[in-house]
């Protein structure tokens, strides 16, 4: 059948009823999670320390995991079971990487672990929002580790890193 153009009214206006509306807000819902990003290992996220750069390969496929379970609606309990998992990692992890500034005497250690405990405490809100069913938590779910995991790395573990590697060069 050809498409008459005739029969479509510029500017012509939906009626928005709330079924309507609840329609368009789960189109946009899945169009997001068709759309939404993992995040792939690579050397830009690179520290050059061996057990940092291990801890984080692993944490991004934890994120990753999550990303699928996500969009393979596997479930709520699946998807908090596993960022809890994500937030135990976690917090190994940033003890692991406080005891070595502790260990070589970081000059920035407050800071960075003031981020760590801010990190830790953000993933425990989005667990939350996520557990109570908040509308969008699944979205920002998947979105928040772009921010929270390779943020992070970019900024703060690197300048760890180098710090790290121009103390082993140190002599005694
Ligand atoms: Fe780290
Ligand atoms: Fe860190």
């Amino acid at each position: 059948m050809a498409f008459n153009s005739a029969r479509v009214k510029p500017g012509g206006r939906c009626k928005q009823t709330p079924a309507r509306r609840a329609r368009l807000a789960a189109a946009a819902n899945n169009l997001q999670i068709m759309t939404m990003k993992w995040i792939h290992w690579d050397k830009v996220l690179a520290t050059g320390h061996l057990i940092l750069d291990t801890d984080h390969e692993h944490l991004v496929d934890l994120f990753n995991q999550l990303a699928t379970s996500v969009k393979e609606r596997q479930g709520k309990i699946a998807c908090a079971e596993l960022l809890e998992t994500i937030i135990q990692y976690a917090k190994r992890h940033f003890a692991f990487e406080e005891q070595l500034m502790a260990d070589e005497h970081y000059p920035k250690i407050d800071y960075h672990a003031a981020e760590h405990f801010r990190l830790i405490k953000q993933a425990i809100r989005y667990k939350a929002k996520f557990e109570a069913g908040e509308p969008e938590s699944h979205i920002s779910l998947i979105h928040f580790p772009e921010d929270w995991l390779t943020f992070h790395i970019l900024t703060a573990d690197k300048e760890l890193a180098t710090f790290l590697s121009a103390a082993a060069e140190q002599p005694g």
